[in-house]
């Protein structure tokens, strides 16, 4: 597994060979080509022609297959000018690896020659890089095809493409096929490398274009990235073999599979030498990473340990799982230096009947004594975690159990979310017989509790001088500059905008709930 490999990515065609009847109505449909495993249909005035489409059986097994690492990646050269003179906008939804993943893409479009736009009514090219998590997630998209179908009227040659999670799902591309048939590609998350061939597909057959690989695809180690500001994201694993029974993402991203370390150190040393201020290191469970080695033993603690020797500032991680988070890397973790002392770490509920459904793999008991152990190990350490109210049969007394796991916890933030049923996913077959307006007032009642805890740990910060990142100015007022501390903390202070990029210290004066308030500690004073 995880080899090297001289071969060069599949970049000629798409796996396909499927029975694509269930996204269609086949009395519409008109079967007019086949070949190479593609298939070419007409339907209600609209040529499709499907590369490969996703598949939840496949998207669900984990086979033995070896995942090859590719260092060869390379634009044909009459591609090269493909884009020249044209514009590309892209909106991306839901995480950190979406929004990395929207880099690579735009990488890809300006080998091609496609130049970035924020205007829509400019652009020639436009993609919608989507979330699967949660259903709202996916409302907005398709809200935002309705929307999108006018510019598409207006300009025909626009190409509209769809890709990341929600195309990795059999019911989204179906959906797309029947009632938005004015977009022009659809791609998967293991299918990025092949955009350049889809964009020249699309735009000379005027068909709509599928290619979704139900499969994890291998790793691509040299895809462009257009990487913007002071922060920078480093993938280190893709992938999630966790199949935590509510999500989504083990069936869009494909198994685990890590990146080889000399690559990720590779790559963070070269982001450090060109002014990177800070790193995110990504995965979806990036405390199983290296578990799929099976030539070396070197697993997430051992990555640590080897980036916080590298000269960057600030080095962040997400997201991590409990149950694989393990006491070299707390250890490694408590020698700070350029590690930040926070702790994303999601815990869902903090009933033990509700955690075994969804199939976490670890108890409320075993969390409390990680959270204990890192406290221990970093006392000054911040936790922030992720949790789902209203879980298919969640009972009162269950719910109240996540309120007191969150007391003794006592995170500084959290995200909070309603339950929302994945088709395909185990839970969505569980009875759900959680009434909507209970499951508001749980989440409710929780970000009040969780707010009160914020409220008191941000408190405690009054007095003391914080070193904070500049990134910018704040929101809502363009006179005051906001910036994160190590444990994250947004803080906003009045400054020169050239402070923007730059490490400064600032004095913390007032603090409510979602953000503090400081005064810039000019260098000379803070030396004092
Ligand atoms: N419903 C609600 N929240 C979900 N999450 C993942 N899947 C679902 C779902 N089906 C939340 C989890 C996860 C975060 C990224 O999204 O809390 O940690
Ligand atoms: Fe989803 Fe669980 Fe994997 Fe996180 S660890 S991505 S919640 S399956």
């Amino acid at each position: 597994m995880n080899k090297e490999t001289k071969n060069s990515p599949d970049l000629k065609s798409g796996k396909g060979d499927k029975d694509y009847s269930k996204y269609f109505d086949f009395s519409d449909a008109k079967l007019i080509r086949e070949e190479d495993g593609k298939a070419t249909y007409r339907i209600k005035g609209r040529t499709i022609q499907i590369n490969a489409a996703p598949d939840y059986k496949e998207e669900k097994q984990r086979g033995k297959e070896e995942i090859k690492v590719h260092y060869d990646f390379e634009l044909p050269e009459e591609m090269k000018q493909f884009g020249a003179g044209k514009y590309a906008y892209i909106m991306t939804y839901g995480c950190q690896m979406n929004e990395h993943d929207s880099e690579t893409i735009k990488g890809l479009l300006e080998q091609m020659g496609y130049a970035s736009t924020d205007d829509r009514n400019m652009a020639d090219i436009i993609l919608l890089n989507t979330c699967a998590v949660r259903e709202n997630a996916e409302d907005k998209v398709f809200g935002e095809l309705g929307h999108l179908s006018h510019l598409k009227r207006e300009k025909p040659s626009l190409i509209l493409g769809v890709c990341g999670c929600m195309s990795q799902e059999e019911s989204v591309v179906g959906r797309i096929m029947k009632k938005h048939p004015f977009v022009d590609i659809i791609f998967g998350t293991h299918n990025i490398h092949r955009l350049p061939h889809l964009v020249k597909e699309a735009v000379f057959s005027k068909e709509m274009v599928i290619e979704v690989w139900s499969k994890e695809g291998d790793i691509i180690e040299n895809l462009p990235k257009k990487r913007e500001g002071i922060k920078a994201w480093v993938n280190i694993m893709y992938g999630c073999d966790k199949f935590c029974t509510y999500c989504i993402v083990p069936y869009t991203r494909g198994k685990e599979r890590s990146r080889r370390p000399d690559d990720v150190i590779a790559e963070v040393r070269e982001l450090a030498r060109q002014g990177y201020k800070e790193i995110m290191l990504l995965g979806q469970n990036v405390n199983a990473y290296g578990k799929d080695f099976e030539d070396i033993e070197y697993r997430f603690g051992d990555l640590m340990d080897d980036i916080r020797k590298i000269d960057l500032p600030r080095v962040r991680f997400t997201t991590s799982h409990p149950r694989d988070f393990d006491d070299h890397l707390i250890e490694v973790l408590s020698k700070k230096g350029n590690l930040m002392e926070h702790i994303h770490l999601p815990v869902q509920s903090g009933s033990n009947e509700i955690l075994k459904r969804m199939s976490r793999k670890y108890t409320r008991e075993h969390y409390l004594e990680l959270v204990k152990k890192i406290k221990t190990a970093i006392p000054d350490v911040v936790l922030t975690t992720d949790i789902i109210v209203g879980f298919p049969g969640e009972t009162d007394e269950q719910f109240e159990e996540t309120i007191s796991l969150v007391k003794e916890v006592g995170y500084d933030s959290a995200y909070t979310f309603i339950y929302s049923p994945r088709e395909g996913t185990p839970a969505a077959g569980m009875e759900d017989n959680v009434p909507e307006q209970v499951k508001r007032k749980r989440l409710y009642r929780l970000n009040d509790v969780l707010n009160e805890f914020s409220k008191k740990n941000n408190e405690g910060l009054k007095g003391l001088t914080l070193e904070v990142l500049v990134e910018g100015e704040s929101k809502n007022n363009a006179s005051v500059l906001a910036g994160r501390s190590r444990t994250n903390k947004l803080v906003h202070f009045e400054g020169p905008r050239e402070l923007i990029g730059q490490f400064v210290h600032v004095h913390i004066t007032e603090t409510p709930t979602f953000y503090i308030k400081g005064e810039w500690v000019r260098e000379q004073e803070a030396a004092v």
